[in-house]
């Protein structure tokens, strides 16, 4: 297909803005704006909420929120007061500055309410996302050493409480007539608790949000980012979200990710924003009945739901008054050509696709309104931030040569530890100066850069990160299956789907009511979008001699490629 560059459009950050701060942007200037200029502390729940209430904008919808059942909106000084509430709520139980705290629950105003209220008293926030079954809930929390956590009676049977001596406190939202023991009710605790609260004022070093993600060994690692990744936050709201005084911003990710709480969360809320969170399951219909409903004008999602939406067909959208919609952004995967003019003819809007990753806290390379957009690209970095291509041995390399998409360290909301585990960090930086995504990319003559794949064997599916290891582990754990190696393969509305390759035990003989049995297991033991949607059964499966299964060989059988070297392979 051939690329049709898009031309600009306007915006609050304008072309020579960018042209200035290319090489040097002072975050310091951003800093006056928040309090630490002034006391030297901070706390992010303050800044994004409680602040605006001294500029007049108490009064303002800060969320609607909307899904089967309810429909409700929320103003800064709502937010403001229940989040003193819950922080509340929290000191009563003996939460410190520092404590893990983690909401498990579907997107409702009680989840937003709680990140608000536990950043307020100084712990560090832990999302899970709603879909995760015992094993992942089980992982993260041992990991992390929680010791207090909000979920729904629904969720509740997944917390595995006797696996689990640090988590002293559990809070149920929503109705149960009968409360295991240890087990205490959100909507109790909240009436009887003041609605003011004394903030703690935190470094702005100190910790904020714990995400889990994942790698290509091992258990999900826990990325720590602090407050100073709001500087971040709020400042990438300007330059890439554009968010001005009357904007209705949708944010689609769920914040049990990186982008539903950097960007459903920070980003909107510190730039005084409303922000629209639309909960429950939806369909096609409901993703412009959304946008029609609150006449959004910005609009952040992911290359999977505008596929999952172009496959909807565009008679769909013309049922639908989308014309508020002024400025549309994509992340989490490629975002095709094919999506983006599917956008401009349907939306009348660029979708502009965003790069950055759990790591990075926020976005880094992306599009801008005040730039040509060239279809197929990430974009160009932020004002102030170095993006370069570097070969194996730490080289830069001239534009349009593949390699090793990096970030020169030192942008405010660079992850500051993997929790527990200063080797893994330790990973990311293996040339001095540089964070590694792990990602490859070229960057061509014009500064754009072009992303071309994982390095690793990171899985993306419908924008979410897998690691095959965490699957793998789950399948060997099946009575019938001996060996599991699993892949990310290519997928037209998915980006990759998950395929796994499995060997037998003795006395187990492949069939399809085996295969939908293990899809099973995964589901219920880790979560649905980690379950395999094929597998393949096979005799043997390729391993190196020291035992390890490869999944590159894997990959190449699943494309038909070459396998490459195979010399440490066994015989
Ligand atoms: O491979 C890149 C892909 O998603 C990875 C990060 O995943 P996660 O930490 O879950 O964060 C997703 C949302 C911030 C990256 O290493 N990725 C992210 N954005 C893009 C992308 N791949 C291609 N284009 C993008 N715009």
């Amino acid at each position: 297909m051939k690329v049709e560059i898009i031309p600009p459009t306007e915006g609050n950050f304008n072309l020579e803005d960018y042209q200035k701060t290319y090489d040097h942007f002072d975050w310091s200037e951003v800093e006056k704006e928040f309090s630490w200029y002034k006391t030297g502390k901070i706390n992010t729940a303050y800044e994004a909420i409680d602040r605006h209430l001294q500029t007049g904008k108490g009064d303002k919808v800060a969320l609607y929120y909307f899904d089967q059942t309810r429909d409700e909106s929320y103003t800064f000084a709502d937010l403001s007061k229940l989040s003193n509430k819950f922080g509340n709520v929290l000191r009563k139980l003996g939460i410190q500055k520092g404590d893990r705290v983690f909401v498990f629950m579907p997107r409702t105003p009680e989840l937003y309410v709680s990140v608000l209220g536990t950043i307020k008293v100084g712990a560090i926030i832990g999302p899970l996302f709603e879909a995760f079954m015992e094993g992942a809930v089980r992982d993260r929390l041992q990991d992390s050493e929680a010791v207090a956590i909000v979920t729904t009676p629904a969720l509740l049977p997944r917390i595995p409480l006797a696996d689990l001596p640090h988590l002293k406190h559990v809070i149920v939202v929503g109705e149960q007539a009968d409360l295991p023991a240890g087990v205490i009710s959100y909507h109790e605790e909240m009436k009887a608790v003041s609605d003011e609260l004394e903030i703690e004022w935190v470094d702005r070093e100190d910790g904020l949000i714990l995400h889990y993600t994942s790698g290509s060994t091992g258990k999900p690692k826990g990325v720590l980012h602090v407050h100073n990744a709001m500087i971040q936050h709020y400042q990438t709201g300007k330059w890439v979200l554009d968010l001005q005084d009357d904007d209705i911003f949708w944010c689609t990710a769920d914040p049990g990710w990186v982008t539903g709480t950097s960007y459903g969360i920070f980003a909107p809320w510190l730039n005084g924003a409303t922000s629209v969170i639309r909960g429950g399951r939806f369909t096609p219909d409901d993703w412009y009945r959304t946008i029609e409903k609150y006449k959004v004008t910005v609009w952040y999602s992911a290359p999977t739901s505008f596929r999952m939406l172009m496959g909807a067909g565009d008679e769909l959208v013309q049922r639908y008054d989308l014309s508020s919609l002024r400025h549309v952004l994509s992340v989490g995967e490629p975002l095709n050509p094919e999506v983006v003019y599917w956008g401009q003819k349907v939306f009348k809007q660029r979708i502009h696709d965003t790069w950055w990753m759990t790591e990075t806290g926020g976005q880094l390379i992306c599009n801008y309104k005040c730039m040509p957009i060239k279809p197929g690209s990430m974009g160009k970095p932020l004002p102030g931030i170095y993006a370069t291509i570097l070969d194996d041995q730490g080289n830069e390399l001239p534009p349009n040569r593949m390699g090793n998409l990096a970030i020169r360290v030192g942008w405010p909301s660079m992850m500051r530890q993997i929790w527990k585990n200063p080797a893994k960090y330790q990973e990311y930086f293996y040339v001095p100066g540089w964070y590694i995504s792990g990602d490859s990319a070229y960057k061509d003559e014009d500064g754009y850069f072009w992303f071309q794949g994982r390095i690793d064997d990171v899985i993306n599916t419908s924008g979410e990160r897998v690691g095959p290891f965490e699957v793998e582990s789950k399948l060997v754990e099946h009575p019938a299956v001996a060996e599991a190696g699993v892949i990310g393969k290519p997928d037209p509305v998915r980006g990759e789907i998950i395929k796994a390759f499995i060997a037998l035990r003795d006395g187990y003989e492949p069939s399809d009511a085996l295969m939908e049995e293990i899809r099973k297991f995964v589901k219920e033991g880790l979560a649905a979008h980690a379950a395999p949607r094929e597998i393949e059964f096979r005799d043997k499966l390729p391993k190196t001699r020291s035992g390890k299964i490869m999944r590159r060989v894997l990959k190449a059988w699943e494309l038909g490629l070459p396998t490459g070297d195979t010399s440490t392979m066994e015989d």
